[in-house]
């Protein structure tokens, strides 16, 4: 058990409410989340609805007998609950290495309030210091698209599947995952702006607005960024 990441999470269960429709992020510490929401509905006897920004978060929340919603039923969520790669003390995130980025940034953009749960070593001064840029791009601009943020200074990969998958990953929607390196990040909100400018590109994973709060957690405690 990584006890950082267990106290981040036990910190943002205290926002739960009774009846709240509440989105859902993807990954490890998201999957954990979840994990304590079924034991305290269970102990609380509290009515939530979920709506889940993977198949991954998905299958967790059906597998757990939780009820799934969604932004058909409800356009504007009471909270949503996420997951990050690194974030900083000026309330910045790079989130996307679980490839559900935008669905994700969706959720934040469409929620009341948008809280990201991580362990301390996630923690930087200036984003870009320990994670890359996760960018979702149309598969059929995908070398024009990286041409460009070549040109812009970064380093850019296509992300493989690896050992689970030959060849490039595929997104929920159907898209391709780049990884852009761009060193220290001083200015998060241009150069997400600069990224989506490009044609091609669907979403990146510089999160520079609509984060409520940022629960850091550490191995006995927690802090907050807000
Ligand atoms: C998925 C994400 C995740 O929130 C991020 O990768 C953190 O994952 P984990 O909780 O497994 O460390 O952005 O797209």
């Amino acid at each position: 058990m990584n006890e950082a990441k267990f106290n981040a999470i036990k910190e943002a269960l205290k926002y739960i409410k009774d009846g709240q429709i509440i989105g859902l992020g993807s990954g490890s510490t998201v999957e954990l989340f979840i994990e304590e929401l079924r034991k305290k509905i269970a102990e609380e006897g509290i009515y939530l609805g979920f709506v889940p920004a993977s198949s991954m978060t998905y299958l967790k929340l059906a597998t757990l007998g939780l009820r799934i919603e969604s932004l058909d039923s409800y356009p504007e969520l009471d909270i949503s609950f996420d997951g990050a790669d690194e974030v900083d003390e000026r309330k910045f995130a790079l989130k996307g290495r679980g490839a559900a980025l935008f669905r994700e940034k969706i959720l934040s953009k469409y929620s009341k309030k948008y809280i990201i749960m991580v362990e301390d070593s996630k923690l930087s001064h200036k984003i870009g210091e320990k994670a890359k840029v996760s960018i979702e791009v149309l598969p059929f601009a995908t070398r024009p698209v990286m041409a460009r943020l070549k040109a812009m200074g970064a380093n850019v990969e296509l992300r493989n599947g690896e050992r689970i998958k030959d060849g490039p990953i595929i997104s929920d929607n159907g898209n391709y995952i780049l990884d852009a390196s761009f060193g220290i990040i001083e200015d998060p909100k241009k150069l997400a702006q600069e990224i989506n400018e490009i044609t091609g590109v669907i979403e990146n994973g510089i999160f520079y607005e609509n984060i409520s709060e940022i629960i850091v957690g550490t191995k006995d405690s927690f802090k907050k960024i807000v």
